[in-house]
Parts: C-alpha cells; structure tokens; sequence
C-alpha cells in the first residue's frame, strides 16, 4: 500500500521516533509498504516519521526496486563509526524538488536491527554513507535543511514559503 508522505513543517517530522520493541507482521507491514511508497515517489529512503509514523524504523534501497538484496530495513539503527567529509548534492521526499549540497561523514559503520530484531553491523562509503545519515537523522527528528549553511537554509525556506502561499506545497 503506498502511503502518504508528510512534508515539512508537519510537526511528526522534528521530532524523535520511539525505540521499536515488537518485531511484529504489522512492522514487517509498516516496512514493506515504506519500499513501496518510496519506489512510487522515485526516492531511495524513507524513515517512518515521514508517513507520520514517529518510530526508529527507516528502509532504504539505493537500486530504487530493482535488486530485491539491496533491500535494507533498518530498526533502532546507530552510526557507531564514522570517517571523512563529503560535500554532495542530496534531497528528501519531504521537501519535494529541494536539492541542496550538505555535508556528510564519507563512511560510516551502523547497528541495527533487522525487521525480525536480530541485531547486524554494516559498513556504507559514498550515497549509501549519505543514506544512512540522512535517515537516521529522521529518527532523531533532524532535517537536511538543518544540515545546509544558513544562507541556503534561509534561501530554501523562503522557496518554502512562497511555494506554499500559492498552493504548491
Ligand atoms: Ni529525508
């Protein structure tokens, strides 16, 4: 079922999502249809806040529906290593049409649970490092635009803004 995304400023989006604790069909569920809603909107992650669902539960999946194994549900995840700066180009599904240069760690090592709780490590360099942050940032209720320089944040909030006046946000 494809969901619907909030977009910012909805309030679930700034604040942090609860720990998961029930490794259940209804989270297993709530994940399958976060790949679905993700694939019909052209993105490569999804956190749970941004279909108003405020819990530590992110999917991503760089190949964007085309490898099944790229399928990565991450539940409770942390970055528990990280290393080096990149400054690229990124975007949200909760800011549609807003691509801003930000800053990011160029590799980092996660924990996580899987959709059935068990707990795994993983390493990501490049867009996957990128992903992680971002999505983990969600759960944490931090968006990108609080990640770009202040002039760009004030420029892309003023976008914002008149986007909404005329209806278009
Ligand atoms: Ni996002």
């Amino acid at each position: 079922m494809i969901l619907k995304i909030v977009k910012y400023p909805d309030p679930v989006l700034s604040q942090p999502g609860e720990p998961v604790t029930e490794f259940n069909d209804e989270l297993r569920r709530l994940a399958a249809d976060m790949f679905e809603t993700t694939y019909a909107a052209k993105g490569v992650g999804l956190a749970a806040p941004q279909v108003g669902v405020s819990k530590r539960l992110t999917t991503i999946d760089l190949s964007m529906g085309k490898e099944p194994d790229d399928r990565l549900v991450l539940v409770n995840p942390e970055i528990i290593w990280s290393e080096g700066k990149l400054y690229e180009e990124e975007g949200c599904l909760s800011f549609p049409d807003i691509i801003e240069k930000v800053v990011r760690a160029a590799k980092v090592k996660i924990r996580a649970q899987d959709e059935y709780g068990k707990w795994f490590e993983m390493d990501g360099d490049d867009l996957l490092a990128r992903c992680f942050q971002h999505e983990i940032d969600h759960l944490d209720g931090v968006l990108f635009l609080y990640r770009m320089s202040p002039l760009k944040r004030s420029l892309n909030l003023r976008k914002i803004r008149k986007l909404q006046a005329d209806g278009e946000w």
